[in-house]
């Protein structure tokens, strides 16, 4: 009887990852004159999504922004898809038993701004946690007691990016969007 649960068990696992390989997959929008855009499709439950979401954001921006922007731009990814993984339930019309949860990963860098945005299948809002506020001395005292662990991920995103929010989409799910300023501008070859 094990060996036949433990035998499904593999095969539904083996059907897991040909979904995956068959929709992770890149889309490069056409026209490099206006900008350049990129959508990812990736599932929660694959083990290397968050690495796939940073070398892809590492390959897309480098070179075409500051190194600065790409190295906080791949953070604010990784926060961003651990979010989805960590705490997105999809929404009952979206949701199918034993199905791979969808993020969706939009890059749009223009001349002047970057916009990222991570898009799952829960229409429920991120939150920002509420803050404590703690003495300068208890923190140096006591500070694997008072520092939080958890929480820190949309804070961080919202200090290296000008701004972060989220729109809802439309049948169900939302994406939460980052945008990073690109002071000195960035050119894009006809390529
Ligand atoms: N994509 C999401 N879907 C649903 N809820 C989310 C999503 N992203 C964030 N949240 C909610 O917002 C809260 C704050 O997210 P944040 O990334 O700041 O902290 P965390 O994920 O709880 O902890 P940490 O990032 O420090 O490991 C989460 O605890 C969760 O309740
Ligand atoms: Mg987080």
């Amino acid at each position: 009887m094990i060996g036949v649960m433990g035998a499904r068990r593999e095969r539904r696992s083996e059907d897991l990852f040909s979904e995956l390989d068959a929709y992770a997959h890149w889309f490069v929008a056409p026209d490099p004159s206006v900008g350049h855009f990129l959508t990812l499709t990736l599932f929660a439950e694959c083990s290397s999504t968050g690495r796939i979401a940073r070398d892809t954001t590492s390959v897309f921006l480098r070179g075409a922004v500051p190194d600065d922007v790409m190295y906080d731009a791949q953070l604010a990814v990784s926060e961003l898809v651990g979010n989805v993984v960590n705490h997105a339930v999809p929404d009952r019309c979206r949701a199918h038993a034993g199905g791979a949860r969808r993020i969706d990963v939009t890059f749009k860098l223009y001349p002047k701004w970057l916009f990222i945005g991570v898009a799952d299948e829960d229409s429920t809002p991120p939150l920002l946690p509420m803050g404590d506020f703690y003495s300068p001395e208890l923190v140096t005292e006591f500070s694997e007691a008072v520092l939080a662990d958890t929480g820190r991920g949309l804070m961080l995103a919202q200090r290296m990016a000008a701004a972060v929010w989220w729109t809802p989409k439309h049948g169900g799910g939302k994406t939460v969007w980052c945008r990073f300023d690109l002071d000195d501008g960035v050119e894009f070859g006809l390529s």
